[in-house]
């Protein structure tokens, strides 16, 4: 029996053939362009692996055809789906938790000292885990009850957008949310997943906005931003737009909260350095 190899040195490893270097490279423009992502050089096969679903579903038959169809009348459209694809959305309930605690205890401050009305921003919110944890710890706080409480979750995703909204985790996951939070933050549904209660959904908005698109259309100021694990993905240009941004949308003293991975080091000083990662306004 004669077996039909392919070339490993042609082949993708996704059934089609691998993408060549022109074709990448429109990729990479395309995505540093509009979403100021970086892809390096050794992302392809990433791409391969990520785009491969998008040619399927277009019924292409080859990388060249999936580029020259971005190129095409369609191409607006089907950057969104690019992006889409190509985003790593790694998050999960209560990460990097030092910066929950953190927000916490400035919160109680604002509090005691008469605060009342509170606006919160996870900008790259993925799936929706970060924004509800905030949720989840703010209701915490003594003496929140009766506060005006907003936070607005926005990524450039559609995908994990309505994954966000919808609010229904696998209860592996839930499980992992320190029980003393978890407790009126969810309701089962169908006993492998569980899905974010309306009362803790109701102070969330979440938007689609993309960070590479500067200034931003929001209106108001907020207490804390969390831009967390988003840019890395960033070269050094779109970091200080991105900071710069943050500055001229937090209230005096407010907070903004980046990766561990991550540092303002080198692109800014307009903000003073809190703890590892975090953050505070310190000109107006
Ligand atoms: C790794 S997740 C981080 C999620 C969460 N902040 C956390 O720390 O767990 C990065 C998110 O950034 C989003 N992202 C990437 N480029 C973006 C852009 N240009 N504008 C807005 N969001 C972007 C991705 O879609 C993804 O959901």
């Amino acid at each position: 029996m004669t077996t039909m190899m392919a070339s490993p040195t042609t082949m993708s490893g996704t059934g089609y053939e691998a993408i060549g270097a022109k074709e990448f490279a429109t990729i990479q423009k395309l995505m540093h362009d509009h979403a100021g992502i970086v892809l390096k050089e050794t992302k392809q096969a990433l791409v391969e692996a990520r785009v491969n679903s998008r040619l399927r579903l277009l019924a292409l038959s080859s990388y060249t055809e999936y580029v020259q169809y971005l190129e095409g009348a369609k191409g607006e459209d089907e950057l969104v789906h690019l992006i889409d694809a190509i985003t790593t959305n790694v998050t999960h309930f209560f990460r990097e938790p030092d910066h929950i605690d953190c927000l916490q205890q400035e919160v109680a401050g604002w509090l005691e000292a008469g605060k009342r009305k509170f606006r919160f921003w996870s900008a790259g919110c993925s799936t929706g885990e970060e924004p509800y944890s905030l949720a989840m710890m703010l209701r915490q706080v003594q003496g929140i009850e009766g506060a005006d409480v907003r936070i607005l979750a926005t990524d450039v995703s559609t995908r994990v957008l309505k994954k966000a909204m919808a609010g229904r985790y696998r209860l592996s996951k839930v499980e992992a949310v320190p029980e003393q939070y978890r407790r009126g933050a969810f309701s089962p549904d169908g006993g492998t997943h569980a899905v974010i209660t309306d009362a803790l959904k109701r102070n969330i908005l979440f938007r689609r906005l993309n960070l590479n698109a500067t200034p931003y259309p929001i209106e108001g100021m907020f207490d804390a931003i969390f831009c967390r694990n988003v840019m890395i993905y960033f070269d050094r240009e779109l970091r200080a737009r991105i900071i710069n941004e943050a500055h001229r949308l937090l209230n005096p003293n407010g907070l903004l909260v980046v990766g561990h991975a991550e540092t303002l080091l080198g692109v800014d000083s307009k903000f003073g350095f809190l703890q590892p990662s975090v953050y505070r306004k310190v000109n107006a």
